[in-house]
């Protein structure tokens, strides 16, 4: 710094330079709080409550957040949408915000959507530790005999409401065990809850947050899913009960208590461990709201897909053949089915299930590095477009079933090519310390139902029959109204029911 000392002047302007900043830095303070940044309103001019925009939101959701990306392509703003008011934060602080303590997952998804709370630490953590070690091929792929069996007997169907069914029954094979998969009333009310509770979320958010727990008795979908919660209730208390009292007799008599490795044992457990209490309809209950549609939705659009491009079902048959000829329906086949994988991940990538996602709440006051500050209770998101950006993919808007598999050759990108790994360029699970938990027992469980699907299977789409994606707010859902003329294929390769 000798130059300073020998040049007087120079160092006056320093200190002055200094003086001054000092009042102009107090001024823009290097944090901004979420009032300064830009708010983009669905709907201009006054409306009470916003009811006008949220309104909005819901309908024109994609072209509102096309708008954003295009007005602030690398800078956060914030945006009215169905759940409150939600700062889209650009893809490059998605592994900045993954671990982050301070930002809730579930009261992000559960105050805007749940009727029913649920202690959702013993969920995620009865997904984590306990669903995916105990993945069972064999029993879902008898599971996905019969169901598709007794769906598929009509050659033109809607796509979506039997896949949720098929889907549906492998998942609780899994997580209620033998005896309770194939009882029609619990399928049934299910099925009824998980879509009464997207619906009825979606018309509870149109009521101020403060007003929910009254009016929300007055929503005539909220009654609708508090009848479907009471009947699925009725129907598994009962039978989670049984298993307490013989669990107690034979502790009483000294005798080998008995287990069911299912998700009713292992959230007995896990709550137990913990001793929290938890209610197990309802735990039952979230576990299908988390995997049924979520599931659903994938298989139906790769279904499409496939469909629109019949010229790829030749290649991805002749995997599963061969696959299931060398290894049988075990675990390790259904990872070795890599054109499998990677046309999954296409159909993920092309139409991603949420137009956002890593959707968070504020515990704690925090600053991002950029000098964001969120306080408790403001609300972020991440746009999931980086799947469609044409700087990270050739082509975004091609179906390639091989893209996925050509990245895997790529040194150093193959570990982001697997179905199973998120990636802030990749957020169809989300991304980080709350990435779906259940991501590897739905892989194992959608190869599963395609195995079958496609050996033993042809299937057309109707003609003029609706196939385009359905935007509901931030869901962005394969077709719920999408039609096949589906049949069974006469000369078949293997017979897969054998294995
Ligand atoms: C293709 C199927 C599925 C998709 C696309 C999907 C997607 C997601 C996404 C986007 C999240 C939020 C992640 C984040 O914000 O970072 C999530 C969370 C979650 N998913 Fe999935 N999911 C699927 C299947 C399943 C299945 C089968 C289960 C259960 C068996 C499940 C259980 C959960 C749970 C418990 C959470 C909450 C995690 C937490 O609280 O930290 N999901 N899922």
């Amino acid at each position: 710094m000798s130059w300073v000392h020998s040049n007087p002047i120079l160092c006056l302007c320093l200190v002055i330079l200094i003086l001054a900043g000092i009042p102009v830095l107090l001024y823009f303070p290097t944090h901004r709080n979420l009032e300064h940044l830009p708010l983009l309103k669905p709907v201009d001019g006054f409306s009470l409550l916003d009811i006008k925009s949220k309104t909005a939101f819901v309908f024109r959701s994609k072209e509102l957040l096309a708008k954003g990306r295009a007005l602030f392509p690398q800078s956060p703003y914030r945006m009215i949408t169905d759940l409150g008011e939600i700062v889209f934060l650009p893809v490059g602080l998605a592994d900045e915000i993954r671990n982050d303590p301070r930002l809730s997952f579930g009261s992000a998804f559960g105050e805007g959507a749940a009727v029913h709370t649920y202690n959702d630490s013993v969920l995620q953590t009865i997904v984590r530790k306990e669903l995916t070690k105990s993945i069972v091929i064999n029993p879902m792929s008898v599971e996905a005999t019969h169901s598709l069996s007794i769906n598929l007997e009509w050659r033109e169907i809607e796509l979506k409401s039997v896949i949720v069914d098929v889907v549906a029954r492998l998942s609780a094979r899994v997580f209620l065990g033998k005896d309770l998969c194939r009882n029609e009333d619990w399928l049934r009310a299910t099925k009824e809850y998980t879509i009464n509770f997207f619906v009825a979320g979606t018309h509870l958010r149109m009521i101020p947050r403060p007003l929910r727990p009254l009016l929300h008795w007055f929503v005539p979908k909220c009654r609708e899913l508090r009848a479907s919660f009471n009947e699925s209730r009725r129907i598994i208390m009962p039978a989670i009960h049984r298993r307490r009292v013989a669990r107690a007799a034979a502790l009483t008599a000294g005798e080998k208590i008995p287990e069911f490795d299912d998700a009713i044992d292992w959230a007995d457990r896990e709550a137990a461990a913990r001793g929290v209490g938890y209610d197990p309809a309802i735990m039952q209950l979230m576990l299908a709201v988390a995997a049924i549609h979520t599931t659903t939705d994938l298989v139906t659009q790769f279904i499409i897909d496939l469909a629109l491009n019949p010229e790829f079902v030749a290649p991805i048959r002749q995997e599963i053949v061969h696959v299931l000829r060398t290894t049988g329906m075990k675990k390790s086949a259904l990872h070795d089915m890599k054109l499998l994988d990677s046309a999954l991940k296409e159909s993920q990538r092309h139409k991603p299930p949420g137009l956002a996602s890593m959707r968070r709440r504020a515990e704690k006051p925090l600053t991002l590095s950029n000098g964001l500050a969120l306080k408790v209770g403001d609300r972020i998101a991440i746009d999931t477009y980086r799947m469609n950006d044409p700087e990270l993919h050739k082509e975004p808007e091609k179906w390639d079933p091989y893209r996925f598999l050509r990245i895997s050759e790529q040194p150093e990108k193959s570990k982001f090519a697997q179905l199973v790994v998120t990636s802030p360029d990749h957020l169809a699970f989300g991304h980080g310390e709350h990435a779906c938990p259940g991501r590897f027992f739905a892989a194992y469980e959608i190869k599963i139902i395609l195995c079958h699907l496609l050996l033993k299977y042809e299937w057309e789409l109707v003609p003029g029959s609706n196939i385009a994606p359905m935007v509901l707010g931030l869901t962005y859902a394969a077709s719920p109204v999408a039609r096949i003329k589906i049949h069974r294929r006469r000369e078949l390769e293997l017979d897969i029911d054998s294995l």
